[in-house]
């Protein structure tokens, strides 16, 4: 399979990418740092930074040109510790890990080969039923979330800020992967939960401390079943992409429930095929593109 990835240069991803190098798949992996990327795997490795539209328009041209893309994985994502404004304006949690993959993704659509998978890294952060110490969402506006200074929402606290941009983000992901279930029934679409994986770089915005002390003592606090390991998530994102058993998702959201991976409903808000639909549109018409 030629398998597309982002966020494969560090933590589960990185995993994943390995696994699947080493089952003989063909990698294209998009990295802001593409000297990381392993060279054992062979992969063709291209910049790709999502801070950066012209970059993501870029890397969609080079592989426009490549050969028809099986699987296309989006798994990049950050967290930052307050909310920060992208060169363009947006929130830069939303704009990386939703605004710049939905760009990605609308334009790489005509070049998915039939019965293509399309993977969308989510989280459980984005249910407010999970109870996660990730403040919640409270909705899926994309204006609103792209310029919080216009959400009359808005948490008070600067951390409540970036954690809820953080889960709104990822609630995006997993109801962009319904949408494109909807849309293009022909296509593979699902997304995926990992669990809490410590000892990724997910956290460093927080520092070094910060984000050593949550990899150790968030595990103690949890449910056993809601903690994961950069081994497992990455397996199970590999079998995801690669797996015959999942050839054939519908929009099925897949959380890791250690040690198993299962198909269960994503929140309450995830599951509003009109609010999936109109945030479709919402992203199309902030990003300036053409109706898909
Ligand atoms: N860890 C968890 O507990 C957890 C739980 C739920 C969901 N997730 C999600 O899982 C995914 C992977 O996270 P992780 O925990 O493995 O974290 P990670 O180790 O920090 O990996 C994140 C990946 O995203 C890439 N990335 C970040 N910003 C980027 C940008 N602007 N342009 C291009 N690539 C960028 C990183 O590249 P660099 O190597 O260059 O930094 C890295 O490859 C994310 O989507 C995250 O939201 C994680």
């Amino acid at each position: 399979m030629h398998i597309v990835m982002t966020g494969a240069t560090s933590g589960f991803g990185a995993n994943a990418a390995a696994r699947l190098a080493a089952a003989g798949h063909r990698l294209t992996i998009g990295a802001r740092r593409p000297e990381a990327v392993d060279a054992a795997w062979e992969a063709r490795a291209l910049p790709l930074d999502l801070d950066d539209f012209a970059s993501v328009d870029l890397f969609a041209d080079a592989l426009a040109a490549g050969p028809a893309i099986d699987a296309l994985v989006l798994n990049a994502g950050l967290q930052t510790a307050t909310l920060e404004t992208t060169a363009a304006g947006h929130e830069r949690t939303f704009a990386v890990n939703q605004l710049a993959h939905f760009r990605l993704l609308h334009r790489l659509l005509p070049h998915l080969a039939p019965g293509a998978r399309v993977i969308l890294t989510g989280s459980g952060t984005h249910d407010p039923a999970e109870k996660t110490p990730v403040t919640p969402p409270a909705h899926a506006r994309a204006e609103w979330l792209a310029f919080p200074d216009r959400d009359p929402t808005l948490p008070k606290s600067a951390r409540s800020r970036a954690f809820r941009a953080y889960s709104s983000s990822k609630l995006a992901n997993i109801m962009t992967a319904r949408e494109v279930a909807r849309r293009r029934p022909d296509l593979s679409a699902m997304s995926f939960d990992p669990g809490y994986v410590p000892w990724t770089g997910l956290a460093r915005a927080s520092g070094t401390i910060l984000s050593t002390l949550a990899s150790l003592i968030l595990p103690l606090l949890m449910k056993s079943d809601r903690k994961s390991s950069v081994e497992l998530s990455g397996q199970y994102l590999a079998e995801l992409a690669a797996d015959p058993a999942y050839a054939a998702a519908q929009g099925d959201y897949w959380s890791v429930r250690t040690p198993a991976l299962v198909r269960i409903a994503p929140s309450e808000l995830a599951r509003d095929d009109a609010a999936c639909a109109t945030l479709w549109d919402d992203c199309e018409a902030l990003l300036g593109l053409a109706k898909a």
